[in-house]
């Protein structure tokens, strides 16, 4: 019989130890380590490797076979009724397949799962299970969501043949997977993983053995009647899915939704998926009626018409999808010893790094001003390929310059000043032209000429940055007198 013992578990990352410490020396966490009773499972033995030579041994039963002679089963996915959250998941809900789904509290996690649940109600059987709100608070939400977009309308469910949405208030793992059991839905959402509660261990709801159990239970059983699961996760005041980084290696797809809660955007991103690609991003829009599909993304991150000195507009890719976003640089002397950077939307240390390419190969002084720059929409610009466009909105701004109307600058900056080729420039290019942009200044040797004459958008090539500012800006910005 083993022995019960005290076992200090982290809460973030699950690491275990028999000795309590402020740190986690696993995850470097702090004050993430909590007692836990627990009693060690037997491992079970491993049968004994025989010293026998090979001829005596019986041969073991097979159990693998060659890769191609794999019986294919077709990857039947399920709409979720939102194309943006399709595109996101990789074309669709997959069967059998557990989806968690991150975010800060307040962000719309529940409202958009709600909303799909309902549209999918009206082809498939679905499971509400809602272990934060009571039965009450989730109908109220849903019959406002149902008043304002009649798509959501219960009579429209039951008119395309759906049984409708099934709500279960339960916080008790036993009895949502009984449930899960009995009603074996095509679809079930849990809102949320950290509000279940399995009785049998002694931690709190939410604690990384608890998390664990649960989801673990949940997968099982989802696999087996190939239900798909969403799980809604919290997020810690840091950004991580609360505690559990076990629940990331446990599920097929891990989203984020994110966005400024002063903003209504919203932005939902994979940050892994087992079945399609990570990088995508669907975009929606927080209403009064509830959230809303961003079909068309670029508009919402396009600024004022009327332009403005320090304003210039790049191209951004999320995955296969261009998005045409403005962006806005103010410089001015600094009252500092050391001149002030703040960049949002762009990480700090690319903007440095484009103010010393600036510095050192057009000979401006940046060093003794300040400078500030800006994503319109509150979007996280990680891609190189916006290099070309920092640099012309700061030297815009430096040298109180509008660039003229019409125009996307593309391209990554090279330390030496070189223009470096961007991927994927071609969807880039035709996202432009859609907007009504005519002009664009690329990297050379892009070989797309063609395709921009057809487009009716003039290419400005440009092997270096200096190069490619004159052609933005129509004067040379290195020149005093400009
Ligand atoms: P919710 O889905 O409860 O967030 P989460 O589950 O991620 O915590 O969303 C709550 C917020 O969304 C709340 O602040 C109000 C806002 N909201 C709207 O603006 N319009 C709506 O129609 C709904 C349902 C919510
Ligand atoms: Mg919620």
């Amino acid at each position: 019989m083993a022995r019960a013992t005290s076992l200090y578990v982290c809460q973030s990352c699950g690491a275990q130890s028999r000795q309590f410490f402020g740190r986690c020396s696993s995850c470097g966490s702090w004050n993430t380590l909590v007692e836990q009773t627990a009693t060690p499972t037997d491992n079970r033995r491993r049968r004994p490797v025989a010293a026998a030579p090979e001829a005596a041994m019986p041969a073991a039963p097979r159990r693998s076979e060659p890769i191609a002679a794999v019986g294919d089963r077709p990857l039947q996915r399920l709409g979720s009724g939102y194309g943006e959250l399709d595109r996101v998941l990789g074309g669709g809900l997959v069967p059998g397949s557990l989806v968690l789904l991150g975010g800060d509290p307040g962000i719309g996690k529940s409202t958009l799962l709600l909303q799909s649940a309902q549209a999918m109600a009206a082809r498939h059987s679905v499971l509400y299970v809602s272990a934060e709100e009571s039965a009450q608070q989730v109908k109220l939400r849903w019959r406002r969501l149902a008043e304002e977009q009649g798509e959501l309308s219960p009579v429209t469910a039951q008119e395309a043949g759906g049984a409708g949405l099934q709500l279960l208030a339960e916080t008790d793992l036993e009895l949502v997977l009984q449930e899960l059991e009995a009603l074996r839905p095509a679809v079930a959402v849990i809102d949320s993983i950290q509000a279940l509660h399995d009785g049998e261990l002694g931690s709190a709801p939410g604690s990384v053995a608890q998390v664990r159990e649960c989801a673990a239970a949940l997968a099982r059983i989802a696999k087996r009647q190939d239900t798909a699961l969403l799980l809604v996760g919290h997020v810690t005041k840091e950004g991580m899915l609360a505690g559990p980084k076990v629940l990331e290696h446990l599920v097929d797809a891990v989203l984020t939704f994110e966005g400024d809660r002063f903003a209504s955007h919203r932005l939902l991103r994979a940050v892994k998926n087992r079945f399609g690609a990570t990088h995508e991003l669907g975009v929606f829009e927080m209403r009064g009626q509830g959230l809303t599909q961003v079909l068309n993304p670029s508009e919402l991150f396009l600024g004022s018409d009327e332009p403005s000195a320090g304003t210039a507009t790049i191209v951004a890719c999320e995955g296969t999808r261009p998005l045409v976003v403005e962006l806005q640089a103010l410089v001015s002397t600094t009252s500092y010893s050391s001149p002030r950077r703040t960049a949002t939307g762009i990480g700090t240390n690319r903007l440095h790094q484009i103010l010393a390419v600036l510095e050192k190969h057009l000979g401006l002084p940046l060093s003794r001003f300040d400078c500030y720059l800006a994503v319109a929409g509150g979007l996280e610009v990680e891609e190189p390929a916006a290099d070309l466009g920092v640099a012309a909105a700061v030297v815009a701004s430096y040298r109180d310059l509008t660039l003229p109307p019409g125009t996307v600058l593309i391209g990554e900056l090279g330390l030496g000043g070189q223009l470096r080729p961007v991927a994927q420039l071609e969807q880039r290019l035709q996202e432009s032209a859609r907007l009504g942009f005519r002009r664009a200044v690329v990297p050379k040797g892009s070989g797309l000429g063609r395709l921009a004459a057809g487009l009716d958008l003039q290419l400005l090539e440009a092997g270096g940055v200096a190069e490619a500012l004159v052609a933005a800006l129509g004067v040379n910005p290195a020149d005093d007198r400009a």
